[in-house]
């Protein structure tokens, strides 16, 4: 297994590394140092949008349930991309106070976040049934599929969607309505189009801890591929583009350097200023919201937003 990790992430770097604009996949950024560099963003005053979902969840917790069981079907729950579930437990929490009968399934590709995970809901919610899977989204979907038979409440929360282009956003979310049954329902985080300046902060802070995210990528690969980036040589870089909605991430080169990837037996140039493309963080309106369901198989039912409305939680059916 680890093995088969291994060689896939080696061959997406080499591969990421090897074109003539260099890019790096962002999913790659949560290995266990990654995993806690991201609990310091979502503390941080400029990371609103997990603060906006929190506050989501805290207050509206009761008309979120009263949506997932109209119709008083029983359900399970599903989430895509867990984390250490900070958001999610609020509605645990209260699910299991209203002795609602659920198992909960948290998927993630960062087993060291996923064992934390189940480790705090064994502590704070021993009732709890939670089933963990350690795989990609759709592996993840496909194993399941043949593990319960219940309506499936899909949780896709703190803006996940927003790594993808919005073409590839859509792809993603018909593939999704594409596995799901009729009556099983995605409950969706997106932060919202705003003040340039206030997403600008949240993707480059001023504690530089988004820089150290974004740089821990070329650790990992020395960590895990025995390669030399020397980090002191490469800076973070990110930009929000109202015109698009994205903000993009980037690594730019200080200087004319050559890196070694030992396990991999190869050297990658870098000119001085180059860059590596490592995320993208696509904002959306409402009326985009929409037309990203409808054009992926799926109906907004209802929105759920923050006192700023920054943030969405929007509640789709399969059509
Ligand atoms: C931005 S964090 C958000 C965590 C959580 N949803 C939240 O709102 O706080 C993204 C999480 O998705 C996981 N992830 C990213 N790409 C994934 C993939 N392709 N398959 C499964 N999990 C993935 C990461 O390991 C990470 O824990």
């Amino acid at each position: 297994m680890e093995t088969t990790v291994l060689t896939t992430f080696a061959k997406d770097i080499i591969e990421g590394l090897s074109g003539k604009v260099k890019t790096l996949p962002s999913k790659y950024f949560y290995d266990e140092q990654g995993d806690k560099i991201f609990q310091a963003i979502m503390d941080m005053p400029e990371y609103y949008l997990t603060e906006c979902e929190f506050e989501i969840f805290s207050e509206q917790k009761d008309s979120i349930h009263r949506a997932f069981s109209a119709g008083n079907e029983p359900f399970d729950l599903i989430e895509l991309g867990a984390g250490d579930g900070l958001k999610t437990k609020i509605l645990l929490r209260y699910l299991l106070d209203q002795q609602v009968d659920f198992v909960y399934y948290p998927v993630d590709i960062s087993n060291h976040i996923l064992d934390e995970l189940v480790l705090d809901l064994k502590a704070e919610m021993p009732e709890l049934k939670v089933s963990p899977i350690n795989q990609e989204y759709f592996e993840a979907l496909n194993t399941l599929r043949n593990m319960n038979d219940r309506k499936n409440i899909v949780l896709f929360l703190g803006s996940n969607i927003g790594n993808f282009h919005k073409f590839e956003a859509t792809q993603f979310l018909s593939k999704l309505s594409a596995s799901c049954r009729k009556n099983d329902m995605l409950f969706i985080g997106i932060d919202q189009k705003k003040d340039p300046r206030i997403i600008q902060q949240a993707y480059d802070d001023p504690h530089n801890i988004t820089a150290s995210f974004n740089l821990n990528l070329l650790m990992r690969i020395n960590r895990e591929l025995g390669a030399d980036f020397n980090i002191d040589q490469f800076k973070h870089y990110a930009n929000y583009n109202p015109e698009n909605g994205e903000v993009n991430s980037y690594i730019f080169s200080k200087s004319n350097q050559v890196v070694k990837i030992r396990t991999l037996n190869c050297e990658i140039s870098f000119a001085e200023n180059e860059y590596i493309h490592t995320e993208i963080s696509k904002k959306y309106n409402i009326q985009e919201i929409k037309h990203l369901a409808d054009n992926s198989g799926f109906k907004v039912l209802k929105n759920f937003t923050d006192n700023k409305n920054y943030f969405v939680d929007s509640l789709w059916e399969i059509i």
